[in-house]
């Protein structure tokens, strides 16, 4: 989908499909007054009303999308009010539409246009490259919406961050929901390359062999039964003290069986999504090469690599040594996401890093703690998970901090080796997080375990999604949160 900018009167715009947002206490725009009248629609958040043609208009249809109260109207309401009105455009069957901008005095111009075409773009995904000939030409009679205009005042280059930001979420979506046969760890060691080569960044990518030189121990455990090969994957953009050193480590585990402690098979399909956390980490590095942000060195880690059950599988009562000689007793293998992990936190700390942020599907926990709302957030500094939170709400993927109380840190200790991958079923996440805690080698760091925000399903009625612009299938969560945290390091130089 291709957006432009337009400072077009509205009466002047000819296009098949006008939208335009409606607030429930602001008159409509003086052009829609005069061409259906003041009470067409009250206004009412995602209420919406699509008309004919008017004498007034040059547009062959209008679809009014309410915004609810004026004073009400966040960033994330447009994001997802507008993603709602695309949604309901689709379904007049135009190839092309147009998108008055609304007034709304109390944000940033730049951010308000932005948000609208970010909720616009999000909306407009779909993941239909693996449906056969018969169905995607029974698909083509929905046409996709391929050109947006958006009316009013606003500056070109908020636009072109948002599409640039959404060609980084739509990565992260498509590696999530690209069967697992596809998206192994060789696929994202290119998706690597490529980012790397359009970026100019530093790529290595470590086989079986060098990971075993390195004692990466966790990586070597788990990826003991895969028949594909794990991939350890660094891409390194700018150079030390080019400003803050910033750490991105996603867990990449592109199918999780849960090992010899197999998971039980309902719904184990899902669990090709437990790359989520290194989606979002190449993601946010491939809108990285296109923004090529000053004053920031970036070092993007992804922990490649199947959890698979065999005869050569590793196995509960094991003990690995990570990277950092941390040595790591399997009481269960589905608590795979902390091994990887730990080699690629303790690899991070070659970087010395002002800040380290990994991103986990960890636990099933944190989907009981929080809900699919929500990630969950596991710190040991303050001010990182302030700016990681502050990160959260201007993008809407919201972060809530879990308690690493000394007690949880106690919970991890083995009796035979230093610590266990797996301490029973109270407080997961949070356990999780204090074994994760045990390579980063006492630096700024946070843990998001994104478990229960990577996937969406999507109810059977279009208006119960309270988030319009996330469409079934994986969210790409994270992408722009790590994005917004690097603009707001590059910005103070
Ligand atoms: N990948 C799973 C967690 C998960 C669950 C992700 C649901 C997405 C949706 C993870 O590897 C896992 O299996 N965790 C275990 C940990 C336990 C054995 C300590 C879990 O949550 O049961
Ligand atoms: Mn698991
Ligand atoms: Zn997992």
């Amino acid at each position: 989908m291709q957006l432009t900018l337009s400072p077009t009167p509205l009466t002047e715009v000819e296009t098949p499909l006008l939208i335009s947002g409606v607030f429930a206490d602001v008159p409509l725009p003086a052009a829609l007054q005069q061409a259906f009248g003041d009470d067409a629609i009250d206004g009412r958040y995602k209420q919406t009303l699509l008309l004919g043609s008017s004498g007034g208009l040059k547009a062959r249809r209008t679809l009014l999308i309410g915004l609810g109260p004026r004073a009400e109207a966040s960033l994330e309401r447009l994001r997802r009010a507008f993603a709602y009105a695309l949604i309901r455009a689709q379904e007049a069957n135009v190839s092309a539409c147009a998108v008055a901008l609304p007034e709304l005095p109390q944000h940033d111009r730049d951010q308000l246009v932005r948000a609208v075409a970010e909720g616009l773009l999000l909306a407009s995904y779909r993941f239909d490259q693996f449906k056969g000939a018969a169905s995607q030409a029974a698909m083509r009679q929905q046409r996709p919406i391929e050109q947006v205009t958006l009316v009013g005042e606003g500056d070109a280059a908020a636009v072109e961050l948002a599409q640039t930001v959404y060609r980084g979420v739509k990565l992260a979506r498509d590696l999530g929901n690209e069967p697992p046969r596809v998206c192994t760890p060789t696929r994202l060691a290119e998706v690597a390359r490529e980012i790397a080569a359009r970026g100019g960044m530093r790529l290595t990518v470590l086989d079986r062999e060098q990971m075993a030189e390195l004692g990466m121990g966790g990586m070597l455990g788990v990826s003991q039964a895969a028949h594909e090969p794990p991939k350890f994957i660094v891409l390194e953009y700018g150079q030390k003290g080019r400003g803050k050193t910033i750490a991105l480590v996603g867990k990449g585990i592109t199918f999780d069986s849960g090992g010899i402690s197999i998971k039980p098979a309902e719904k184990m399909d899902l669990m090709k999504m437990d790359m989520a956390g290194a989606a979002a980490v190449l993601g946010a590095m491939s809108v990285l090469a296109d923004l090529k942000l000053p004053n920031l060195h970036v070092v993007g880690i992804v922990c490649a690599t199947e959890n698979l059950p065999g005869g050569g599988a590793f196995k509960p009562g094991d003990i690995l040594r990570a990277m950092n000689g941390v040595t790591m007793e399997i009481i269960n293998t589905d608590a795979e996401g902390r091994l990887v992990l730990a080699d690629g936190l303790s690899y991070a700390q070659r970087y010395t890093p002002d800040a380290i942020i990994d991103l986990a599907t960890l636990t099933g926990a944190v989907v009981v703690a929080l809900g699919t709302h929500i990630s969950g957030m596991i710190t040991n500094n303050a001010e990182l998970a302030a700016r990681v939170k502050a990160a959260g709400e201007r993008t809407g993927e919201l972060v809530w901090e879990l308690p690493l109380l000394p007690e949880y840190r106690d919970a991890v200790k083995s009796k035979i080796a230093d610590i266990k991958n797996s301490a029973g079923r109270n407080a997961g996440s949070i356990i999780g997080g204090a074994f994760l805690e045990h390579f980063v080698d006492g630096r700024p760091w946070v843990h998001l375990d994104i478990a229960g925000t990577a996937w969406v399903e999507e109810p059977p009625k279009a208006e119960d999604q309270p988030k319009p612009y996330q469409r079934r299938g994986a969210t790409g969560v994270g992408v722009r949160l790590l994005v917004d945290l690097l603009q707001h390091y590059a910005g103070e130089a």
